[in-house]
């Protein structure tokens, strides 16, 4: 009789265990499926609601924008995306974090790295000069100051690339880690990928094709492709030194070479075919 009872408790544990299991695996299955919302931060919205969170002060040895060691009161960014964001309804390996700065520049990379990495979100220099809140930034003869957020990382090199340091921050996007991928990627004609990702790695920041991506420079396809109204040669010398064309650019010279440019001037081509209503 007791060893019935046992047999029957045991068989119990294993159902029940088993259907929790699958319960689990359905609710993953889910997440994947369902098309993930966009989520968005207003930072300067919470930072007057008081909910950026608790402050702290924050040392960066190689600043990459000042270019020196720097100190900021600053707010743990993890934890507050922590608070703000219920993660448990996003998969961070396939999701995206995008930065909206002040002037439309949109850098971007994945979550995940960022969450590990011990981001802070600066919202003041320590550094500055009485009565201000940021040191002034030169860069290339123009001053600017990092109003109102700044990302830092006080344990990541500042060389390495993979890490955004957007200033002038003022929202933060949770996307699809594909989502650029999958509307911009070259399909009908696969050649064109380095071209593709050169564009990805270095222009998409600043520009949109088909209304995809930052807005600090000129939508580059849509109605019109940069491609259909720049002589060809002239667009690839653009891309290497917009200097050498224009008094005064906000575009930056950003060392790129002229087999690369002639890579992403044929890729603006295909995409000038493949024009999308935005
Ligand atoms: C930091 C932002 C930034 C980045 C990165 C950037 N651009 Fe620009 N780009 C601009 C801005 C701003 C303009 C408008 C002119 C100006 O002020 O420089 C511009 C202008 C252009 C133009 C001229 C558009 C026209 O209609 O005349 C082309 C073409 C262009 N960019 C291509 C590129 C390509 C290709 C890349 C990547 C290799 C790139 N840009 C990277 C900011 C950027």
């Amino acid at each position: 009789m007791k060893i019935l009872k046992i047999h029957i408790i045991l068989s119990c544990l294993f159902i029940f265990s088993f259907l929790s299991c699958n319960q689990k695996k359905e609710q993953k299955v889910e997440h994947i499926s369902s098309t993930q919302p966009e989520i968005m931060l207003d930072v300067l919205d919470l930072q007057t609601k008081n909910r950026l969170g608790k402050d702290t002060v924050v040392t960066i040895t190689n600043d990459p924008v000042y270019r020196k060691e720097k100190k900021y009161k600053a707010v743990s960014a993890s934890l507050l995306i922590k608070n703000e964001i219920d993660l448990s309804k996003i998969d961070p390996k396939n999701t995206k974090i995008v930065f909206e700065c002040v002037d439309g520049y949109k850098p971007e990379m994945p979550l995940e790295l960022f969450l590990k990495a011990k981001p802070y979100l600066a919202f003041q220099d320590s550094d500055a000069p009485k009565g201000t809140k940021w040191e002034i930034i030169v860069n290339d003869g123009n001053e600017m100051n990092a109003d109102p957020f700044y990302i830092v990382y006080p344990s990541v090199s500042s060389k390495d690339a993979r890490y955004k340091w957007p200033y002038n921050l003022v929202k933060i996007y949770l996307e699809p880690l594909n989502k650029s991928t999958l509307e911009l990627y070259p399909l009908k004609n696969r050649k064109l990928e380095s071209g593709y990702k050169l564009f990805k790695n270095h222009c998409l920041t600043c520009h949109a094709i088909n209304g995809i991506g930052g807005t600090m420079g000129p939508e580059l396809n849509y109605p019109k492709s940069v491609a259909e109204y720049w002589k060809e040669d002239e667009l690839v010398k653009y891309i290497i030194n917009p200097a050498s064309f224009r008094n005064k650019v906000k575009m930056p010279t950003l060392g790129i070479s002229k087999q690369q440019s002639r890579e992403i001037v044929d890729y603006l081509k295909y995409m000038s075919e493949n024009k999308k209503k935005i």
